[in-house]
């Protein structure tokens, strides 16, 4: 008999289709985030599950006396809602989709660099209010990029895919700080050892920490303090990599010049006192989110699983 599949959310028609050639599958129509009883039912029911980044999957579920599951192929490369720790105790494989959604991610990060920098936010609101008085040679001025420094914070795929178009795209220098070396770099970019210095010298600074654990609150309240006023900072890593409310308070006080986010803490709850400022671009964690992209990430999870129901090498086993 075909091994049974969970998928906890709506997923692409070619994925869905491939799902149901190599496995009995039963799927999430209504796209709700099944609540923890789900997940548990699902556990004990299924052989391998396909989830998201919207499905907490926490030690109690994975530690269940009846647990069936085997394999948990997420679609998605961050794993931080899901204790990977446990899942190996529990001998529970766990999968990601890595590479297939680096280029989607970068062009997100871009649209938030420019957004920033250009006041695009502002500038449309601004139009679609009927406040626009007409063309002017000193007015809704932004800065440009070219020539700036951007400083990358984490330098995995993402970073470097994003450090690589921002040097040969938009003429930007790039610095980076990782705590592992980085050694195939395809483009010119200066390493800091020092955090505070790459806060401190980068007209840009984008975050591209992994998910981690250990990357909660990695810029802190304290960190920030070492960021230029004129500086702008984007996220398109995980909201809790930053300590949110300490970001607020400095684009409130204009201790920062913009920010341009994607995640955020606790979504999708996005603070008011975040969505009221004039000097944020704010995305509802889209990095990934073309037809493409989300495509190729489905069909990895599910090369993932017949990998391991074949009794193959996992490809993305972490
Ligand atoms: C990722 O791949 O980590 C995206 O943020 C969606 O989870």
């Amino acid at each position: 008999m075909k091994p049974k599949i969970i998928v906890t959310r709506d997923i692409p028609d070619e994925v869905e289709s491939k799902l149901k050639q190599y496995f009995r599958v039963s799927f999430n129509r209504e796209d709700k985030v099944f609540s923890n009883d789900i997940l548990e039912k699902a556990m004990e029911n299924a052989d391998g599950i396909v989830c998201t980044v919207t499905d907490n999957i926490t030690e109690k579920l994975l530690t269940l006396p009846n647990k069936k599951v085997k394999i948990i192929a997420n679609i998605g490369v961050g794993v931080d809602h899901i204790d990977l720790q446990s899942a190996k105790q529990n001998n529970v494989i766990i999968t990601n989709t890595p590479d297939v959604l680096t280029e989607a991610t970068v062009d997100i990060a871009t649209l938030l660099l420019l957004s920033v920098t250009r006041n695009a936010f502002l500038m449309e609101t601004m139009l679609r209010q009927g406040e626009w008085k007409g063309f002017s040679l000193t007015e809704n001025l932004g800065v440009g990029v070219r020539g700036k420094t951007l400083g990358l914070v984490g330098m995995g795929r993402i970073g470097k895919a994003f450090g690589k178009r921002a040097h040969e795209v938009f003429g930007m220098k790039v610095l980076y700080y990782n705590r592992s070396p980085v050694t195939d770099l395809k483009f010119e970019a200066s390493v800091r050892f020092d955090l505070d210095a790459l806060l401190e010298e980068s007209d840009v600074i984008s975050l591209h920490l992994s998910s981690d654990k250990g990357n909660k609150n990695f810029i802190s309240k304290s960190r920030m303090k070492k960021i230029r006023p004129s500086s702008f900072l984007i996220n398109t890593s995980r909201g809790d990599v930053i300590d949110q409310m300490a970001l607020i308070d400095l684009l409130e006080k204009k201790k920062l010049a913009g920010a341009g986010l994607d995640v955020f803490l606790n979504e999708p709850n996005v603070p008011l006192r975040l969505r009221r400022l004039s000097n944020v671009t704010l995305y509802p964690h889209i990095g990934s989110a073309t037809h493409e992209t989300r495509t190729k990430m489905g069909m990895l999870a599910v090369e993932n699983l017949i990998a391991f129901f074949n009794e193959k090498k996992v490809i993305n086993q972490l």
